[in-house]
């Protein structure tokens, strides 16, 4: 399944992100922003747990989402302000990590670090803004269904048609929630009409 955003607040900060005079830090935060949104999307109907808090008033039984279940993994580096902004809603989250890069020339990605926790009963919120030819997204979901993840959310910014069907063939058990989905790849595999490229654009490399 994947659900494409329908908030127009999440639709005109995306726009922000599709401007180039946006600056990296701006572009960060509205990266933080949109993540917190699509993950709040995500998370309508993640278990809960009853919870005594101490209120006002004394006692009090609450529900209480069941965050020690999460575990949030970016893939770096552009997954990063995503961490960043989920972590400020929900900042008992374990989180792990994976670092991938695309070859400009290939298209394809590679695995250059990693540093999982245990995901045994684990729900994987898998962070990454851009789902191009969907490859970065489908090995990083081999590598945690390797890890023994139980389920796994991935959670995207912006995405071409023909990366999410890939996406969705090789992994139909995982769902996609996605801020925007754009046109098509051009000739070098970018999103158009897209942003660039994200992890550029984030942490102003780009030129
Ligand atoms: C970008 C993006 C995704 C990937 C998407 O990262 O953040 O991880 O490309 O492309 P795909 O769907 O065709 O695999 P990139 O490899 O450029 O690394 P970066 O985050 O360091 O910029
Ligand atoms: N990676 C990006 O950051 N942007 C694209 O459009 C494609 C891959």
């Amino acid at each position: 399944m994947y659900k494409e955003s329908t908030n127009v607040v999440v639709k005109h900060l995306v726009n922000r992100l599709r401007d180039v005079r946006t600056a990296s830090n701006e572009f960060r935060l509205t990266i933080e922003e949109i993540s917190r949104i699509i993950a709040a999307e995500a998370l309508q109907d993640f278990q809960t747990i009853t919870t005594n808090i101490e209120t006002w008033q004394g006692p009090l039984d609450v529900e209480m989402l069941e965050v020690q279940k999460l575990v949030l993994v970016p893939i770096l580096r552009a997954g990063e302000p995503m961490l960043t902004g989920i972590l400020r809603t929900l900042p008992y989250a374990k989180s792990g990590f994976l670092a991938m890069k695309r070859d400009e020339e290939t298209a394809l990605s590679k695995l250059f670090y990693e540093n999982i926790p245990n995901l045994e009963g684990k729900t994987v919120l898998l962070l990454d803004p851009m789902i191009a030819t969907g490859g970065s997204l489908i090995d990083g979901i081999d590598y945690l269904k390797e890890k023994g993840a139980q389920r796994i959310v991935s959670l995207n910014i912006l995405g071409a048609p023909e990366g999410i069907e890939a996406v969705q063939k090789a992994h139909p058990d995982v769902d996609i929630y996605i801020a925007q989905i754009d046109e098509r790849l051009d000739d070098n595999k970018y999103i158009r009409p897209g942003l660039g490229d994200a992890g550029d654009r984030a942490f102003n490399t780009n030129a």
